[in-house]
């Protein structure tokens, strides 16, 4: 019998994220806006904006259980605010982001819990340091300064494990657990 092909079609594309609501989803997605009229490229649309905390990849759907129970343990940890106040664009991939100037120590404690439990059960760990961005342009021309742009907050209350999946026009992001913070 053929074995299932690693990273086939059984296997889930799965990430931890923030995911924005109300207020904060409509100055992403202005923010989307006034980086596409500086720099081109491929704007983000308003269910795609988050920010990853971890990402698994292709995962077994059995271990679905184990990530669910790290959600669950992550929920103790309190809920903050995030100071969304750099807008700028890496020439290296090509991506227009916003994020943190300064990542704030819950949100650092988040992410390390997250790495640790993740370590701890099995699953593989990104060795890059936590960058703390939400993208929103790809194949963007980095080439001219960054628009003007005011800093703003995030209240983070839940964390989220969203499913990406591939289709032709781009991926699609669904989330199949969420669990609010302290
Ligand atoms: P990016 O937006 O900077 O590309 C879903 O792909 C999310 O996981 C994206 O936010 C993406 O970050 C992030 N991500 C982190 N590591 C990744 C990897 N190795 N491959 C694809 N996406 C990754």
């Amino acid at each position: 019998m053929a074995e299932r092909p690693a990273g086939g079609p059984q296997r889930l594309r799965l990430f931890f994220a923030l995911w924005p609501q109300g207020a904060v989803a409509a100055r992403l997605q202005a923010l989307v806006r006034s980086a596409h009229a500086a720099w081109g490229g491929r704007p983000m649309g308003p269910d795609i904006l988050h920010l990853t905390l971890a990402f698994l990849g292709d995962t077994a759907p059995e271990r679905l259980p184990a990530l669910q129970d790290i959600g669950a343990r992550l929920a103790r940890l309190p809920g903050f605010v995030l100071r969304l106040d750099k807008l700028a664009c890496w020439r290296h991939n090509h991506i227009a982001w916003v994020g943190a100037e300064t990542v704030p120590a819950p949100l650092q404690a988040l992410v390390d819990a997250l790495r640790s439990e993740l370590g701890a059960a099995g699953f593989p760990l990104e060795t890059r340091p936590f960058a703390a961005h939400v993208t929103l342009l790809r194949d963007a021309r980095c080439g001219a300064p960054a628009p003007p742009a005011e800093p703003f907050d995030w209240p983070v209350t839940e964390v989220v494990l969203v499913r990406s999946v591939l289709e032709r026009s781009g991926a699609r992001y669904q989330a199949i657990g969420r669990w609010p913070l302290a």
